[in-house]
């Protein structure tokens, strides 16, 4: 990657694999995007430019090209920096002021009054760009809204924008829109990243397919409230901002303070929705997970095999089933502690149940440990029940507003980590809880959204949205560093905070609390439009799952969940011996593909919402792995057939189950040969390795 300046033309051109980005200084002393596409030669920049010459564009006044977008002068767009100072006035008169370039990293700065507002760039070698600012006062000022970044798109005639929508257990869903004039925003305002849309989204001209296609994507690293907005002006151009919190909230901050914005990471790609894909997976694998480099293990985990009745004596058999099959890793999930024997007490208070466990958890431990499997325990430390000892010792350390009810559901009240002695409880609670306990992993779960945050007396009420993730992220941050050796499953209710900012404190996540293998096939499709598969939890269960009321093969549900990291959810004490043994034989092929699955690169075949065969490819060096499923097929239709990616005609490739080899070109021509065992909600694993 390399940053350069041209001084005659006051721009700074950043460059990597595939991509340039040039910002300018227009002659208003405006930073302005003036290119982001492919490569271009550092000759090339000045001739790029052309804000010098113009203060502001009045020809288009929503679209100012602007890196945050302004509120002074003629520019109507939603400002993404919104400030007031103490006599009123408003808003950030861009005053150039430096710039310093340290290997990857570009930060340019910025004198108003008595701020300086600095906006920082890092160039990657997968493409992507991160970009964050922080604003230092030397004179108080109140902050309305802060985003990360503006990017700004081509000038095409369309725009056409992708994004993931929908709820508690119907996450991951794609979309694709065209946008219209006007602004349209994605975002959560529930104190959590939300079920309802990701913080993820990409745009197209409106030809771009999985294959073939320029695609601007973006990320936001924040699990609180966010805001996308993609600001598209009569005259056709593009504008998206991004940042943390939500309409309305406001925030001083003091002389002497410094405020900085997560990141948001933009990315171009040429290769269409699928290269666009790939690149934030190889992004998030080496540049964001903490262990991405290992094999994620292969678990069992408690839930809905039990859900509220956990004890020793029913966990135990369980141990035992879930060894026999190949699990590598317990997971006790929820009921554990405290007074929980349902969702409507216990959560605050860490300790094992003394009836439930009357030796502590430590006989369970060690029978996990002793048949060769790690041991997981399920948290939800920002948690309260009204009814636990810690709400009953400290009613104040919820979030709340005085004079207010206190909203409960789940039955349960969210923990105000902004108060450090709420966050300190919170940091020694977890750790003692991991050196008391031979803990492998931490699944942490959060399951309910923020109502009424606040903070009664508080000088800055509104900061709590944005300082309880803060004090998340260094709770989790001082717990890795503890304890080395422990893994941590991100889990909100399923998959409602799963983000760039969170990615870097937990190894996996829950992806959904749908766990139905036929909405799988679409949820996982989501899913990886942004996120890896080594991320990706996913349980086989037994069906129907209460959902949908649908029952699918286990062979089905294995190989579903075997396109991501693999678990199993189900009550082994009902699975019949047969099933047993079934069950062991998918876990040792997925044994076998885990590293091509969890360390490939993954091309999607299809698309489950519009195609009735579908399937994702995986490669990794001389070998590839294909999950191929079946969804419902009408009238009889002979179905095309699953055409590979990554695959040359002149090579040759053996299947490694049958021993049969195949020439590139008949792969391509006619497709892979899948062996079904069935008509619909079926699905087949195809191992290949090249051949010499
Ligand atoms: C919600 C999670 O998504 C589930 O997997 C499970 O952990 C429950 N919470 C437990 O209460």
């Amino acid at each position: 990657m390399t940053i350069s300046f041209d001084e005659a033309a006051r721009a700074w051109h950043l460059s990597g694999p595939g991509y340039s980005y040039v910002v300018e200084l227009c002659d208003r002393g405006m930073p302005r995007q003036c290119y982001w596409g492919p490569p271009i030669p550092d000759g090339a920049v000045a001739a790029l430019g052309g804000g010098r010459s113009r203060g502001y564009p009045v020809d288009d006044s929503v679209h100012t090209g602007v890196e945050l977008l302004g509120e002074l002068g003629p520019q109507f767009a939603t400002p993404s920096l919104q400030l007031r100072h103490p006599d009123g006035a408003k808003g950030f008169a861009w005053h150039y002021s430096g710039h310093s370039v340290d290997g990857d990293h570009l930060a340019i700065a910025f004198t108003d009054r008595d701020l300086t507002l600095t906006l920082h760039y890092r160039a990657w070698d997968t493409g992507v760009i991160d970009r964050w600012a922080v604003l230092e006062a030397a004179a108080p000022v109140e902050i309305g809204r802060f985003d990360s970044a503006a990017w700004t798109l081509p000038h095409w005639s369309g725009y056409r924008l992708s994004h993931l929508s929908g709820e508690w257990a119907a996450e991951w869903q794609l979309r694709r829109v065209e946008l219209p004039v006007g602004e349209t925003v994605l975002g959560s305002r529930r104190g959590n990243t939300s079920h309802q849309a990701n913080p993820w989204c990409a745009v197209d001209d409106g030809t771009a397919t999985e294959t073939a296609g320029e695609v601007y994507s973006t990320q936001l690293a924040w699990s609180g409230s966010w805001r996308v907005q993609l600001n598209r002006s009569t005259q056709g151009r593009l504008t998206l901002t991004a940042g943390a919190g939500q309409e309305g909230l406001r925030w001083n901050l003091a002389a002497g303070e410094r405020w900085e914005t997560p990141v948001a990471s933009g990315l171009y790609t040429a290769g269409g929705f699928g290269g666009a894909s790939r690149a934030w997976h190889e992004h998030l694998r080496r540049h964001v997970m903490p262990t991405a480099e290992e094999d994620a293990a292969v678990l069992f985990n408690s839930w809905e095999a039990v859900t509220f009745d956990v004890s020793e004596e029913k966990q135990l058999p369980l141990v035992e089933l879930a060894t026999r099959i190949g699990c590598e890793q317990f997971v006790v999930d929820d009921a554990w502690f405290g007074a929980r024997t349902s969702d409507r007490a216990g959560l605050g208070d860490w300790w094992p149940n003394p009836e439930r466990f009357p030796n502590g958890l430590k006989p369970l431990i060690d029978a996990v440990h002793e048949r060769g499997m790690r041991f997981g325990l399920w948290v939800e430390p920002e948690m309260v029940n009204p009814d636990s000892d810690l709400y009953r010792a400290h009613p104040d350390w919820v979030m709340h507003q005085s004079g207010r009810d206190r909203t409960e559901l789940r039955n349960q009240l969210v923990l105000d980590y902004s108060r450090p002695e709420v966050a300190e409880w919170a940091f020694a609670t977890l750790d003692r809880l991991l050196s008391d306990n031979d803990v492998d992993f931490v699944k942490w779960d959060h399951n309910r959204p923020f109502t009424e945050v606040g903070q009664p007396g508080g000088a800055d009420p509104d900061r709590v949205h944005i300082d309880h993730v803060r004090a998340l992220y260094d709770i989790k941050r001082r717990l890795r560093r503890a304890h080395p050796r422990v893994r941590i499953e991100g889990c909100a209710g399923g998959g409602a905070r799963v983000d760039l900012g969170i990615m870097p404190y937990v190894d996996q996540v829950w992806t959904s609390d749908n766990t139905d293998a036929g909405d799988r096939v679409a949820i996982q499709h989501g899913f990886g439009q942004a996120y890896p598969a080594r991320a990706m939890g996913a349980w086989v269960t037994d069906e129907p799952t209460g959902l949908n009321r649908r029952s699918t093969s286990l062979r089905f549900r294995f190989q579903v969940a075997s396109a991501g990291v693999l678990a199993v959810g189900g009550d082994l004490s009902e699975w019949s011996e047969a099933e047993l043994d079934e069950a062991a034989g998918h876990i040792a092929v997925y044994k076998d593909i885990r590293p091509v699955v969890q360390h490939g690169v993954q091309y999607r075949l299809g698309d489950p919402e519009r195609e009735h065969l579908t399937g994702v490819q995986y490669v990794r060096g001389d070998r590839i792995a294909v999950l191929a499923f079946k969804t419902p097929s009408r009238f009889n239709r002979p179905q095309a057939p699953l055409r590979p990616a990554a695959i040359a005609a002149d090579e040759r490739w053996i299947d490694e189950d049958t021993g049969e080899t195949y020439w590139g070109a008949s792969l391509l021509a006619h497709g892979l040969p899948l062996r079904w065992a069935g008509a619909d909600w079926d699905s087949a694993i195809l191992r290949l390795r090249r051949s010499a």
